[in-house]
């Protein structure tokens, strides 16, 4: 079992469990992923849901960077919509969300946890958006929520040099709203302290603050589009190859 869900009374611990590849998400990981948060979402008996991931090192470290080397436009939008449909879950179900980033939250993951209503970050946690490293663009909806959370400026900041930041550096620009040890503790806490208030009027609170326009659906399109590039396919399959990538501008 790649993902495992734990109750704690009304709050349920939602853990990514792939270490070998520090929880990065294959098909059947992001799969599995999406459908226990279904379930979660009509669960009314849970009340809010905390995301984390197993081990030491990381909380995600993104999609799975093989898999994605293999993969032509149809697919990659298929890919794409599936990041979508998980991230879309933790954004509107009407339930708090928290992510507990334990460490590495890269691509993918930094993607998961802004769908949360709430990031807090262990001291040793790493966010980032590394694709444009890979010669593609972040696809889980990352480009519209680091926007909206940190501000358009951020946004471009983190996602043009693709550099990953550290949990002080979250903290001050807003991408996690808490550094504590251990983290998963901390999240805990706040979650129980949610699960007891009035599950109307947070459902309610959630549903007005997330109203908004976007463009994710632009986003998982363009994404899938992307896959017909040489670039794409050389920086995916460079970093299978532990190499640095040669990019060619087509
Ligand atoms: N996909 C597939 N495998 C991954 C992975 C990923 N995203 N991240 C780590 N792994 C694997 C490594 O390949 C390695 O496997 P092997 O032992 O078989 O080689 C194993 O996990 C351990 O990783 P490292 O040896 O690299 O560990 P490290 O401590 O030296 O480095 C790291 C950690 C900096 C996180 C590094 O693993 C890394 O850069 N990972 C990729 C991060 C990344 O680019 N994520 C974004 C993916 S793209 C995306 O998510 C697209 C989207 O928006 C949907």
């Amino acid at each position: 079992m790649s993902v495992d869900v734990a109750r704690d009374g009304a709050v349920a611990v939602v853990t990514i469990d792939r270490q070998e590849a520090l929880n990065a998400l294959n098909v059947e990981t992001l799969t599995e992923l999406r459908d226990r948060l279904r379930e979660l979402a009509g669960d009314a008996e849970v009340r809010a849901v905390v995301l984390t991931g197993a081990g030491e090192k990381a909380f995600v470290a993104g999609a799975d960077i093989k898999y994605m080397s293999g993969l032509e436009p149809e697919q990659a939008k298929g890919w794409g919509a599936l990041g979508h449909e998980a991230a879309g879950l933790l954004e509107t179900m009407p339930k708090p969300t928290i992510a507990a980033i334990n460490g590495f939250a890269l691509g993918g993951g930094c993607e998961l946890a802004l769908a949360c209503d709430i990031r807090y970050a262990s001291s040793r946690a790493k966010l980032g958006q590394p694709e444009i490293n890979l010669g593609i663009v972040p696809g889980w909806g990352g480009t519209q929520r680091l926007a909206r959370v940190c501000g358009i400026g951020v946004a471009k900041d983190l996602i043009f040099t693709g550099r990953n930041v550290d949990a002080e550096e979250a903290l001050r620009i807003g991408l996690v709203s808490r550094v504590a040890d251990p983290v998963l503790e901390h999240a805990l806490e706040t979650a129980r302290d949610l699960a007891a208030k009035s599950p109307v009027a947070l459902g309610l609170a959630k549903r007005l603050v997330n109203l908004s326009p976007g463009a994710l659906e632009t986003e998982a399109d363009e994404f899938g589009e992307l896959f017909a590039s040489e670039d794409a396919k050389e920086g995916l399959t460079a970093f299978a190859e532990k190499r640095a990538p040669t990019f060619v501008g087509r």
